[in-house]
């Protein structure tokens, strides 16, 4: 990657945070800004974020405060561990954005701005002016996918996290672990130019007694070189001459890649804790019997099974198996593509002369199928299996059925969400008039005002489209309004009325 900002490798933290402001706050006056105003953050959007960055501090600080007398089963202590790294910030290399950024618990740990779900589908990155190319998934649950593999009876793969299950969890078992070991190192995400620097930053914080005392004291005995702090300052990626930019011995080298693994494993460990995947859902509560799902929500309940045929991917459990509303297989569902998506935009050198999306507003994304043949562009936690090249043409475009659990947890009843890989969905009710009537209704004319309603543009594309259970379904707008009304019953948190 060309970078033609040399000086930017000596500013100080403070002002390149600052500088990084600056280019959002006067985009547009900039001659090379200005070919990306896309990218712009609005005011509205501005606000919400300096409200979730407190909120972000405010969780961070409540959880180092349990530092003072930390739990004693290590189980516990890893979920700590977990917690305190997801929230923390200084993790990015701006020192900005935690992962929690971008998964905030009280939209079921997905994207927590209206503002951005509502416009650009995608989030900014470390690099403010960075956006993303896909919509923020849940990380409620994820732990609970399989390590990926390829189930020949049903000809499917299954499992692995990321819409396009490129954490597979086949080196360390645990595809959630190689999921976090991505966001580090992502360029328009938390933007580090090196996992030694995670590692680093890591090892600067109050959690770093903790960290030892449960994965062991080597795991930040490393001799940092000097220049560590300026390195890791610099937003990725590395260039190709040095693409390990914090430079270590061998044995340094590795003990930073087991620190990683392990720092990746309690992240995971957190996610898969109660207090996130939690089970807590009316919906549960109806299993167990503790609460009765209104006319409404039932009559969803009975399509979701039964005519709408969702519990065939969304699957609501059976005999041994947790109703988890997915089955960790890939469909295209034919999605259209997202225009306001800002990546399409990003195919000129940013400030940094980095370009994240080489293909402009050409790029189509490939889903499962491009990762199966070409890693992926921005992050690519886990090696590829070889073997499963012959697969990709068959997985072209399939994206990664999600889980349902959380789908409307929602802050407050005008908060919008994106849903789909891309995004371009915004209500519950629109996704669910598309799966019944992607096929019925016609294409849409450009800028036609009734998009969503009585058209629908094109799929983003129709490589593998599935034809025989999506886009002809046959519901009354009732049926649909039942189905959002059973969806809205997979919130968590739910208090029974009748508990004990
Ligand atoms: C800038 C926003 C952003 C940040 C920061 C971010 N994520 Fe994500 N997250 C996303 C997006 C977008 C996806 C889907 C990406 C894809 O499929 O390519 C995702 C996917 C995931 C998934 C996959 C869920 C599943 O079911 O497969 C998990 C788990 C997750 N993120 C956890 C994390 C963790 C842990 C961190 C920090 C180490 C983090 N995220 C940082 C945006 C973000
Ligand atoms: C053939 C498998 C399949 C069937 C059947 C199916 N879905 Fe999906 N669903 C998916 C896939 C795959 C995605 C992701 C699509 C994408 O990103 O383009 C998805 C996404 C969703 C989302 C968005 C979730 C999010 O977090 O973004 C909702 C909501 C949803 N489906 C509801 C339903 C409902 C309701 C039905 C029945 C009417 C249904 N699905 C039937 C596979 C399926």
């Amino acid at each position: 990657m060309p970078f033609t900002n040399p000086c930017a490798r000596s500013r100080p933290r403070a002002v390149w945070s600052f500088a990084a402001f600056m280019i959002v706050a006067t985009m547009g006056a900039d001659a090379r800004s200005a070919e990306q105003s896309s990218a712009t953050l609005s005011p509205q959007a501005l606000q919400e974020i300096a409200e979730l960055e407190a909120e972000i501090d405010r969780i961070e600080a409540g959880s180092l405060e349990r530092l003072a007398a930390p739990p004693d089963n290590q189980v516990q202590q890893i979920e700590l561990l977990g917690k305190l790294m997801l929230y923390d910030k200084q993790l990015s290399v701006n020192r900005n954005e935690a992962c929690a950024f971008c998964h905030m618990p009280e939209t079921g740990f997905t994207g927590p701005v209206s503002e951005l779900n509502r416009t650009t589908g995608s989030y900014p990155g470390s690099v403010r002016t960075r956006f993303g190319n896909r919509k923020p998934q849940s990380h409620a649950y994820a732990p609970l996918s399989p390590v990926l593999h390829y189930n020949s009876a049903q000809g499917d793969l299954v499992g692995g996290n990321f819409w396009d299950m490129r954490a597979t969890g086949r080196r360390l078992g645990n595809p959630a672990a190689e999921q976090a070991e991505g966001p580090p190192t992502n360029p328009v995400e938390m933007g580090l130019p090196d996992v030694a620097c995670a590692v680093y930053r890591a090892s600067q914080r109050p959690y770093r007694a903790l960290f030892e005392s449960v994965w062991g004291p080597q795991a930040f005995a490393i001799a940092w070189p000097d220049n560590v702090e300026q390195a890791c300052e610099r937003p990725g990626p590395a260039t190709a001459g040095d693409p390990l930019p914090v430079h270590l011995s061998p044995i340094d080298r590795g003990r930073v890649g087991a620190t990683f693994d392990q720092m990746a494993q309690s992240i995971a460990g957190y996610e898969a804790s109660a207090e996130v995947t939690a089970f807590t859902s009316k919906f549960d509560a109806v299993l167990a019997k503790k609460a009765q799902f209104t006319p409404q929500e039932q009559a969803g309940y009975d399509l979701f099974r039964g005519k709408a045929q969702c519990n065939t991917c969304h699957r609501d459990g059976g005999p041994g198996e947790d109703p988890l509303l997915t089955d960790f297989t890939a469909s295209n569902i034919g999605t259209p593509a997202n225009p306001r998506l800002p990546y399409y935009g990003e195919s000129r050198p940013d400030a940094l002369g980095y370009v994240a999306n080489p293909e402009g507003p050409s790029f189509v994304d490939g889903g499962v199928g491009s990762f199966l043949s070409g890693g992926h562009l921005l992050s690519q936690p886990s090696p590829v299996d070889a073997r499963w090249l012959k697969l990709a043409p068959d997985n072209q475009a399939r994206i990664q059925v999600p889980t349902l659990r959380n789908v409307d947890k929602r802050p407050y009843p005008a908060f919008v969400k994106a849903y789909g890989h891309n995004g371009y969905f915004t209500s519950l009710k629109m996704i669910t008039h598309f799966y019944n009537t992607r096929d019925v209704l016609p294409r849409c004319p450009p800028h036609d005002a009734g998009e969503g309603t009585t058209c629908w543009p094109a799929p983003e594309s129709t490589a593998n489209m599935n034809a025989s259970r999506v886009g002809h379904l046959g519901l009354s707008d009732a049926e649909e309004d039942a189905l959002v009304s059973f969806m809205q019953t997979l919130t968590d948190g739910y208090t029974p009325l009748n508990r004990q």
